[in-house]
């Protein structure tokens, strides 16, 4: 590929102008993208290969990443990326970075993208925060990298699994999901990621009660970011985002004992 051809890339629904340059993606330089290069750096440092490099910061003032060679999925999700595998792999991926950000100081590169506040409890490492279908990438199916790091913050490994299951067990009415995952065994799905991460017990039975807070923080902050931010924010926002964490809510505690007693 000519190495000066600019490619859109449309994937996500926030950062506006991420484009493709070659072997490299360029995206907008924000107030948390210092301390996004330290981490990433970190990752580098310590072999970690499911994340983008850092390479620096081009003519125009935008950051300057490697490309995860692969592909995201895109809504309607493909088969590849509702299966068990799939799953397993999310969650295998994500144990393998919080091992790899562990040793990572939390107030090394502060600031970060904090706007979804610090109901977390007392940090224990960097999560990704935005573990979504559309920031992992596979490689002939198979899950291989993580990508946008943007919200990363000083969270708790169990936060970063509740914000994961949210989207790939998924923890969602019905009607919101993708018509693939409609019909699917929610809380057999959750018990297998927490297998495949190896998640403990102790930590397992504070899931749902995670989620539920969760669910509640993440309303207000997108309503927030939405109002501070504008753009891609608030087209989200206005597109029914908000709606679909009530109803989330409201299937969650619906489904309650289901799902406690799967994991
Ligand atoms: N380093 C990368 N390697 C491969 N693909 C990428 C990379 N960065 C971005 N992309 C692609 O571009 C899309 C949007 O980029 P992303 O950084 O996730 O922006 P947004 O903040 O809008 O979600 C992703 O879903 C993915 O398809
Ligand atoms: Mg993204």
């Amino acid at each position: 590929m000519a190495a000066s051809i600019e490619i859109p890339l449309s994937g996500g629904d926030v950062t506006e102008g991420v484009v493709r340059v070659g072997d490299t993606v360029r995206r907008p330089l924000g107030p948390q993208s210092p301390a996004v290069h330290g981490l990433l750096r970190h990752l580098e440092d310590v072999g970690f290969d499911g994340a983008p490099r850092v390479l620096g910061v081009d003519g125009r003032g935008r950051e300057v990443l490697s490309w995860v060679p692969g592909e995201t999925p895109r809504r309607p999700l493909p088969a590849y990326a509702v299966s068990d595998e799939a799953l397993a792999g999310v969650a295998r991926l994500l144990r393998r970075y919080h091992d790899a950000v562990e040793g990572y100081g939390l107030a090394e590169g502060a600031p970060w993208d904090t706007a979804a506040s610090n109901l977390d409890g007392e940090p224990e490492l960097i999560g990704h925060c935005d573990v979504t279908p559309e920031n992992v990438v596979f490689r002939g199916g198979v899950v291989c990298g993580l990508i946008d790091f943007d919200l990363a913050r000083p969270t708790t490994r169990l936060y970063d699994v509740v914000t994961a299951l949210r989207h790939w067990a998924p923890v969602a009415d019905p009607a919101d999901r993708d018509w693939r995952l409609y019909g699917v065994d929610v809380g057999r799905r959750m018990r297998l990621f927490s297998d495949a991460y190896g998640l403990d017990r102790a930590t397992r039975g504070e899931l749902l009660t995670a989620s539920r807070v969760r669910f509640e923080r993440s309303y207000r902050a997108m309503e927030w970011r939405a109002e501070q931010y504008g753009g891609g924010w608030a087209r989200m926002w206005h597109g029914g985002a908000g709606a679909r964490i009530r109803r989330a809510q409201d299937w969650l505690e619906r489904n309650w004992d289901e799902l406690d007693a799967c994991l």
